[in-house]
């Protein structure tokens, strides 16, 4: 009998969306098939502390992690090992073949656990440490978009140390874009810290509230009469894109409240576009993908000018919520792959990537 591939599921995180993070990887805890996989679950509180043990998952929920060991991974490699601190005393609990993070936002989705897996030399979910920052900074990945000659709207990235010193003068450089704006941190999701601004007196604030969290700000110009649409792309070097899905958001726009709190928006599967226009969503995804270096998933969201037809790239997610009535894994099973297949693909698109790692020669002797 063939052994079973041991999973490390990574989920909470630090990041403002630690809830997120819980429902999603609930999702897929309870999905790997125990025939097929044996699963270490790994939390990370709010406060960073890593856990681990069989109920870390409810430990995490509960917020009772006391008494559970530390996990930890060593960033070296040739080990690919979780191991368990107890009392100050390190155990070996077992081997890994490859890593699962569900977490979203900061320190989970932007790179930064990327570049622990990769010293650590194991296989893991999804983009790896350049695809997942560059994903992650709405600023950069426009930047990235543009020069690859795809659309998105124009926009204004200004620093929090120029908004301290020098408000006035960033208002007056911004404005121009012509309300509203949006202003929000780079680096951040869930509309979090964003602000709709639809004067001076809004875009002072805005810019503010995002300089709150994050020390880049994009200043955007609003799509008007914006239609959201989504694609999800699946796959490492021949990516595939799913059939497009629209948001039509309870709120103004896709706001905090609208995702979290108000529980009214509407997710409408397949997104009701014209054959062309579904086509050049996917095809754009698909650009989008390649463009940023991403692997196993991303979900890309498009802002779509409801009157001029006109479409703009909004953001990249490479860990996008992925419970089972997220629009990530919504739109796999209305393209013809069920969630179940959906976590298997991604674990078999970790352990290809590595292999493919793998043939890359680390060290150069000349003459060799
Ligand atoms: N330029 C824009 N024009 C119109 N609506 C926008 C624009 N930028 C953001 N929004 C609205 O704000 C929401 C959140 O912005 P987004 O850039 O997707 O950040 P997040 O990563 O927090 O989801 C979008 O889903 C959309 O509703
Ligand atoms: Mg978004």
């Amino acid at each position: 009998m063939q052994s079973k591939i041991r999973v490390g599921v990574i989920f909470g995180g630090r990041s403002g969306e630690h809830d997120v993070s819980l429902m999603s990887s609930r999702s897929v805890l309870a999905v790997l098939d125990p025939q097929k996989y044996e699963v270490f679950q790994i939390g990370i509180t709010r406060q960073g502390a890593w856990v681990t043990g069989p109920d870390a998952w409810s430990a995490l929920e509960s917020g009772h992690v006391e008494g559970l060991p530390t996990a930890l991974l060593l960033p070296e490699p040739g080990r690919a090992t979780l191991y368990a601190l107890r009392s100050g005393r390190l155990e070996p609990v077992s081997g890994l073949d490859v890593i699962f993070p569900v977490l979203h936002g900061t320190f989970g989705e932007d790179g930064t656990l990327q570049g622990l897996l990769e010293l650590a030399d194991i296989a893991y979910v999804g983009a790896g440490v350049l695809g997942s920052a560059a994903g992650m900074d709405k600023a950069l990945f426009k930047d990235v978009m543009r020069a690859n000659g795809l659309p998105v709207v124009d926009a204004i990235l200004v620093t929090r140390r120029e908004i301290e010193s020098d408000l006035q003068g960033v208002i007056a450089r911004v404005e121009g874009l012509g309300y509203p704006i949006f202003t929000k941190p780079a680096n951040l999701g869930s509309s979090v810290g964003i602000t709709r601004c639809r004067g001076r007196s809004d875009l002072q604030e805005g810019l503010q509230e995002a300089a709150r969290f994050d020390r880049r700000i994009l200043v955007e110009k609003g799509v008007p009469n914006a239609r959201e649409i989504e694609v999800s792309v699946l796959g490492n070097e021949h990516p595939a894109a799913s059939i497009p899905g629209e948001i039509r958001p309870g709120d103004e726009y896709y706001s905090y409240e609208a995702k979290y709190i108000m529980d009214n928006s509407e997710l409408i599967i397949p997104a009701p576009l014209p054959q062309d226009v579904t086509e050049r969503v996917r095809s754009l995804a698909l650009k989008a993908y390649q463009a940023i270096d991403c692997a196993g998933m991303a979900r890309v969201d498009f802002l779509m000018d409801a009157r001029s037809g006109e479409l703009y790239i909004s953001e990249i997610n490479t860990i996008p919520g992925f419970t089972k009535i997220s629009m990530y894994p919504k739109l796999w099973e209305a393209s013809g792959l069920s969630y179940r297949d959906l976590v298997d693909r991604l674990i078999d698109l970790a352990l290809e990537r590595k292999a493919d790692r793998d043939h890359t020669e680390r060290q150069f002797r000349r003459g060799s």
